[in-house]
């Protein structure tokens, strides 16, 4: 029986198969563990004569399914090492990779400009209150302007008639630096604002930068030649002509709307030129003036001491204007095709 249960281990070709050899020899009523039942009804002396050979035989099946037992383990191994060899000249698939979003992207461009002119980064919260956002900014209840913000208000939960909202500009963050830093001033504040409104050229959401100077014997030639400096390093031209236009905010006085020449290229409007030369025009490009001497008042300030400027601009619409995009919407659409278009994925 033993020469028998040998051949069938050194035969088997499974792990299945040496486990039914296993049972059949060592399991509870395999033959191996029955003739070791055999020596409990023997004499001591018998006992101790039959023992020996029945363990010899125990030891000599168990070592043999061992050693079968890890030779098929280790051949499956092999098997299966050269069944997945790894090739290392094949070119590694691409990954998909990540860039940075043409409005951050135009985020930092700004920031990076008006650090080297001495301005801080300032930053104010997406919800703000009535009086950052209108009153403090010299528009009071009654003001018409409110009207033609499209304000997203969140209900007046504690019915003290203090609504809530989302900002419709930047601008409640001049109001925050003159107070929570005094004067001077030098700022810029980039960030989302909110209104009620959506086509190709709105969205309900849209990003502005706001920037504040407050100091003594500021004029509108500080304003001026400031955002010369900066539209000709943003558009990266020296020929950006700048035309100062009359205009209203009621937080500024006055108030001055910035249009700059364009000339087209390719059946496109390209900043830059006069634009009162043929072919050129001129393009509305944002609202500014100098502080409104209520608002510096509103904010704490002195206004015979301090004097300031202030704009504000579309981040989007420079983005827009600087990569060529045409519409507002797909900056917000996630669609990798379109970033991939302006060259802003590798
Ligand atoms: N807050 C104005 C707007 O959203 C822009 C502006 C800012 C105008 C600062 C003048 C001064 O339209």
């Amino acid at each position: 029986q033993k020469d028998a249960a040998l051949a069938a281990i050194a035969n088997a070709q499974t792990l299945d198969a040496i486990e039914e050899q296993r049972v059949a020899a060592l399991g509870k009523k395999g033959w191996v563990s029955l003739a070791l039942k055999t020596l409990g009804q023997m004499s001591p002396d018998e006992r101790q004569q039959a023992a020996p050979a029945i363990q010899a035989i125990r030891a000599e099946i168990s070592d043999a399914l061992m050693a079968k037992k890890s030779a098929l383990e280790s051949a499956e191994l092999e098997a299966q090492l050269a069944n997945e060899t790894v090739d290392l000249t094949l070119p590694a698939p691409q990954q998909p990779s990540g860039t940075v979003h043409p409005v951050s992207q135009v985020m930092d461009e700004l920031a990076e400009i008006f650090v080297d002119l001495g301005f801080a980064v300032a930053t104010g919260p997406e919800i703000e209150d009535d009086w950052h956002n209108f009153t403090a900014l010299n528009m009071d209840e009654s003001h018409p302007a409110r009207a033609m913000h499209d304000t997203f208000y969140f209900p007046d939960k504690d019915g003290e008639g203090r609504s809530m909202l989302l900002r419709t500009h930047t601008s409640p963050v001049q109001i925050r630096s003159m107070v929570e830093q005094g004067a001077p001033i030098r700022i810029i504040a980039p960030g989302r604002v909110y209104r009620s409104d959506s086509d190709a050229t709105h969205t309900p959401m849209f990003h502005q930068v706001e920037g504040l100077v407050i100091d003594k014997g500021i004029h509108l030639g500080h304003l001026k030649w400031t955002l010369e400096t900066f539209l000709k390093a943003f558009f990266e031209r020296d020929d950006i002509v700048l035309r100062l236009r009359p205009s209203y905010f009621p937080f500024t006085e006055p108030s001055v709307e910035i249009d700059v020449g364009f000339e087209v290229v390719d059946g496109r409007r390209v900043l830059g030129g006069d634009g009162d030369a043929p072919g050129h025009g001129w393009m509305e490009l944002l609202g500014s003036g100098m502080v409104n001497r209520r608002v510096i008042e509103f904010a704490g300030l002195d206004p015979d001491e301090w004097q300031g400027f202030a704009f504000g601009v579309g981040v989007d619409r420079l983005a827009m204007l600087k990569y060529g995009m045409d519409d507002l919407r797909a900056f917000f659409d996630g669609d990798v095709r379109w970033l991939q278009h302006y060259g802003f994925s590798p």
